[in-house]
């Protein structure tokens, strides 16, 4: 089975946590995309969606899923997304996409988190796929400086601007052990706007698509 196939299971295998008659939040990107074209197919079981990015409000538009925004919709009680990065307590890396502060919203706002990826996702240590920050422009230059300090290479993502006007500094080079810690520590650099770690609100589940089906995971060891 090839990876793409693996992540149309996970998405599928997600469809079952859908309560009738909510609303719920959908992430971005390739994985994400492979729920929304599910979730077309049996659109009536939800009343609405939230996306996390205008690429995927627009897919939802495009299959006729009713999108409303987060500040109309209210608590939300599910949330599924994809994820560059997992480890086995269901900390994640995202933002591969760009989409990391929509999506740090609309999963804080969602009772349920279940993470939708292939099994080449999983990972001991997180920090091989290079951690996005979001940034406000100005101030591109301090945060990569405060990075370094911490260990990282921070590279600016050349000709990308987030859905909120702002860059992304990929930071290669982490070996991630403390990934609550980090999360916390690289909020408070004046200028970050969000960063791609999910671990103080980690996953709840995660389904992982492998070449044997999909693997249900809920974090160990925590
Ligand atoms: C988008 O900003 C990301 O957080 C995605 O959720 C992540 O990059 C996973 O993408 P794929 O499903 O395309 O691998």
């Amino acid at each position: 089975m090839d990876q793409d196939a693996m992540k149309r299971a996970a998405a599928q295998a997600a469809l079952d946590y859908i309560e009738p008659g909510s609303i719920i939040g959908i992430g971005t990107g390739s994985t994400a995309n492979h729920f929304i074209d599910l979730l077309a197919g049996v659109k009536g079981r939800i009343e609405a969606a939230v996306a996390s990015s205008q690429a995927s409000a627009r897919r939802l538009q495009e299959h006729g899923i009713p999108v409303l925004d987060l500040n109309e919709a209210g608590r939300l009680s599910l949330y599924v997304d994809g994820a560059d990065e997992a480890n086995d307590l269901l900390h994640l890396i995202k933002g591969g996409g760009g989409a990391l502060t929509r999506e740090k919203i609309v999963a804080g706002a969602s009772d349920h988190f279940v993470c939708i990826a292939d099994d080449t996702k999983l990972v001991d240590v997180l920090g091989k796929f290079p951690l996005p920050i979001e940034v406000i422009p100005m101030a591109r230059e301090l945060v990569a400086r405060e990075v370094r300090a911490l260990g990282g290479e921070p590279v600016l993502r050349e000709g990308f601007v987030t859905d909120n006007g702002n860059v992304i500094l990929d930071v290669h080079g982490l070996v991630i052990d403390e990934a609550v810690r980090l999360e916390s520590l690289l909020n408070h650099i004046p200028g970050v706007v969000t960063n791609g770690l999910f671990a103080i609100r980690p996953a709840d589940v995660l389904l992982l698509g492998t070449p044997d089906g999909v693997r249900r995971l809920t974090p160990q060891g925590g």
